[in-house]
């Protein structure tokens, strides 16, 4: 699946949004299909984190508008479900209960949790853990937990903030791959935002590079790179085109920016 999707399921249209006199980002346009995988890549700082509070409702959009299946949302976004760099469980509530948690928000009685919580829990591969509370689990496994949770309300659009961000290089890679194959046995609608290129391109259908000051949508980057994708995928010499060619839009002027800080 390259180029332009057919139905956008979500969309973002003319979006800026500032903090006091800080512009964040303006001029964001973006929409992502039906089982399409959109990566944002961006430097620290450029707003990643802020559009997809946006995109998910959490915070408010200075302009612009958000519009699920073409119908501007604005309140809760029903169906659109986030996993946070930083995991965001809950250290009181086992993981069994961190998943259902997110059931419970989303009105689904005591018999659909009891049924959907454990299939969850073994999607992501945490079968055996139910009744441990996050500190007693890794990293990794702390964010499959918060994956499960994402996943249990069956999202129409998952935002994902740096998901693997906040773990070990060797974990990141292993989970990586496990969210490969949990996306192509459940597809869905997926905002990827990431600091990594490799990650971006390993992930998108397309890869959007956001940057600047404020950051605005630089280049969208279809990947043509088959489905499924796995380890194997990083041997492609197309994906060492995909990357090198991201890597020279992200660079391109980071060394000039560098110097005129310098200059400052
Ligand atoms: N609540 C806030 N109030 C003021 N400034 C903020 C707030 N959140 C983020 N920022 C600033 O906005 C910019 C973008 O932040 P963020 O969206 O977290 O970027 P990223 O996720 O790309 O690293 C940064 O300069 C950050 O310091
Ligand atoms: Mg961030």
């Amino acid at each position: 699946m390259t180029g332009i999707p057919s139905q956008p399921r979500i969309e973002v249209r003319g979006a800026a949004k500032r903090y006091g006199t800080l512009q964040v980002f303006r001029d964001v346009n973006l929409s992502v299909g039906e089982r399409e995988v959109l990566a944002i890549i961006g430097p620290s700082g450029c707003g990643k984190t802020t559009l997809l509070r946006c995109m998910d409702g959490l915070i408010p959009l200075d302009e612009g508008d958000v519009l699920m299946e073409g119908r501007r949302i604005d309140g809760p976004r029903e169906g659109v479900s986030m996993v946070f760099q930083h995991f965001g469980l809950f250290p009181w509530k086992t993981v069994f209960q961190n998943v259902a948690y997110g059931l419970r928000l989303a009105g689904a009685s005591r018999a659909q949790i009891a049924a959907r919580v454990p299939k969850f829990i073994e999607l992501v591969g945490l079968s055996g853990f139910e009744s441990y509370y996050p500190y007693q689990i890794s990293g990794g496994m702390q964010q499959r937990c918060g994956l499960a949770r994402a996943l249990s309300v069956e999202p129409r659009v998952l935002l994902m903030d740096e998901p693997f961000g906040a773990v070990d290089a060797q974990t990141r890679e292993i989970l990586q791959f496990e969210m490969l194959r949990i996306w192509e046995a459940r597809p869905t609608t997926m905002v990827f935002v990431t600091h990594s290129i490799d990650e971006a391109v390993l992930m998108g259908d397309r890869v959007m590079v956001l940057k600047g000051r404020p950051s605005r949508v630089h280049e969208i980057v279809a990947v043509d790179l088959p489905r499924p994708r796995d380890r194997a995928t990083l041997l492609l010499a197309r994906f060492a085109e995909l990357r090198e060619h991201v890597w020279g839009t992200l660079m391109a002027d980071a060394r000039q920016a560098e110097l005129e800080v310098v200059k400052r």
